[in-house]
């Protein structure tokens, strides 16, 4: 094991942080790069607290300790992965579903006899695959045949837990329609309470959530996905990991089906088999009519 250098709890030397950066960019992707500094030592000041440790000596002893290091991996993923997201978020993306992608798969037939099926790749606290799960129930109405699901995943395990509970506050339902609010939503009885809308067991029943980094070279998921929204989560990533995800999510759509990225994560300098429907949009090979996956 490489020295353990002293410091104290106010700062991080850089020696240990680029051990740290390594680390983190191998397991989960992300770049620290020096500037991410005082961002990752106040979070990490908070874990040393929560572990009564005084110093980043004793948690480097506890992070590249053999045996444990894998637990402690789960807290600092947590702590240094940045979660924000929002209902309606890229609101483009969700008109082109509605207008564009969904009647052109049911008219190829998904969604019919079998759900059709929805990944949100970076789902955080769940904003994103709810607001899938309600534009899909939305335009469900038209098609009474029509059926999905929604997986959610993500590799930290505190914002899963928050997408499962589907509890939210006022300011976090703000970018809902009046109407979908009082479709999809239900209010606490306790009006005091901190989150006190709760997504409504129907749309929850659809929506499921599951741990997967990223990372991992198989993502061993069950079924080929005819959406998959992967968004914000790609700039944090180097170029090279970025063209490995994408690769990996490819083979995790359908014929035809569509991949969406961040409005900032555009894939044009990416060299892939991918066809560009709208900014940040894409299609992978083409829809067979009467698919079924
Ligand atoms: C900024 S949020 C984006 C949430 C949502 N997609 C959106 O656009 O609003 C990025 C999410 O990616 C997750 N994440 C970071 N690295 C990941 C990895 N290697 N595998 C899976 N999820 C990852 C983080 O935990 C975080 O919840």
């Amino acid at each position: 094991m490489a020295a353990i250098s002293t410091d104290t709890l106010t700062s991080i030397v850089p020696a240990d942080f680029a051990r740290l950066s390594a680390l983190v960019q191998d397991r989960c992707g992300i770049q620290l790069p020096e500037t991410k500094r005082p961002m990752v030592e106040a979070r990490l000041r908070k874990r040393l607290l929560q572990l009564g440790l005084n110093s980043f000596s004793d948690y480097w002893r506890l992070l590249f300790h053999p045996v444990h290091q894998a637990a402690e991996l789960i807290p600092l993923t947590d702590a240094l992965t940045t979660n924000k997201t929002d209902f309606l978020r890229e609101p483009a993306h969700f008109a082109l579903l509605e207008k564009t992608v969904l009647p052109a798969l049911y008219a190829a037939g998904l969604g019919r006899r079998k759900p059709l099926r929805v990944w949100s790749a970076a789902a955080s606290t769940g904003e994103e695959p709810y607001t899938l799960g309600m534009v899909l129930s939305e335009w469900g109405r038209t098609e009474r045949s029509f059926d999905f699901s929604v997986l959610g995943t993500d590799i930290s395990t505190q914002v899963l837990a928050q997408a499962r509970q589907g509890t939210y506050s006022e300011a976090a339902i703000a970018p809902l329609p009046e109407a979908w609010r009082r479709a999809y939503l239900l209010r606490a009885r306790t009006a005091s309470a901190p989150a006190p809308f709760r997504i409504a067991p129907e749309l929850r029943a659809r929506v499921r959530f599951g741990q997967l980094n990223l990372m991992d070279d198989d993502y061993a998921l069950p079924h080929r996905y005819a959406i998959i929204f992967c968004r914000n989560v790609m700039i944090y990533f180097n170029r090279k990991t970025q063209a490995d995800v994408i690769r990996k999510l490819t083979h995790n759509l359908i014929p035809g089906g569509y991949l969406f990225v961040g409005h900032s994560e555009s894939l044009q300098s990416h060299d892939l088999p991918l066809v560009t429907v709208a900014p940040s949009a894409y299609q992978w090979g083409s829809l067979q009519a009467g698919e079924e996956v």
